[in-house]
């Protein structure tokens, strides 16, 4: 299965990806990165990896849907089976969505459905939660809805900031990813259309 990873950001997770992907057993090959943001740490790692790499920002487009579509298209130019959202920082719209319907996924850095949105590690602390995590999921219209694949939890420790929180949280991604990949793109989970 060939896969792109779309980031906006750091792509830690996204290095997590690129390295479980050179397991020769491993069913998926990371074939290209595209990111919303020319800036994007991310987009060197991949570089550096030999990935091939793209970046589209949003307010070049007259509106979301030709920005998607030529997302659509530069990901059909990779001959991609499966797009994986890793820290990309926009909603996607239907049209989008729909297309990839069932070979789309994403990583939250929360238990979903608990703190769907942003600031989940925040959010988490001020109400006192004694856990919390991450949760890989298949991408559907609705923000952080669709039906999860793999979730992983860690504890809320005493004297936990948003930071050290999301620190704790981000190695059950890293953890997590590759395998809900793993999964997918050996068929061992699917969605119903
Ligand atoms: C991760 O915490 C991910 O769960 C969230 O955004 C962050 C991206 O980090 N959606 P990175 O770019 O993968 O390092």
């Amino acid at each position: 299965r060939r896969v792109a990873i779309l980031i906006s950001g750091r792509g830690s997770n996204m290095s997590a990806l690129i390295e479980a992907a050179k397991a020769p057993d491993y069913p998926a090959e990371i074939v290209g990165v595209l990111s919303n943001r020319a800036a994007a740490p991310g987009l060197v790692t991949a570089a550096e990896h030999g990935i091939a790499t793209a970046s589209l920002a949003q307010s070049k487009f007259p509106n979301r849907e030709m920005f998607e579509d030529v997302m659509t298209q530069t990901l059909e130019g990779w001959h991609v089976d499966i797009v994986c959202l890793a820290g990309f920082m926009r909603i996607l719209g239907e049209d989008f969505v729909n297309h990839w319907a069932g070979r789309l996924i994403n990583i939250h850095p929360s238990l979903l459905p608990h703190y769907k949105g942003l600031d989940t590690h925040a959010r988490a602390l001020a109400d006192g939660a004694t856990t919390h995590g991450c949760t890989v999921h298949f991408v559907t219209p609705g923000l952080d809805e669709g039906a999860p694949i793999l979730q992983a939890e860690v504890p809320v420790l005493p004297g936990d900031t948003p930071d050290t929180l999301a620190e704790r949280v981000l190695v059950a991604e890293h953890r997590i990813y590759p395998e809900a990949l793993r999964l997918l793109a050996s068929g061992q989970v699917a969605v119903r259309a």
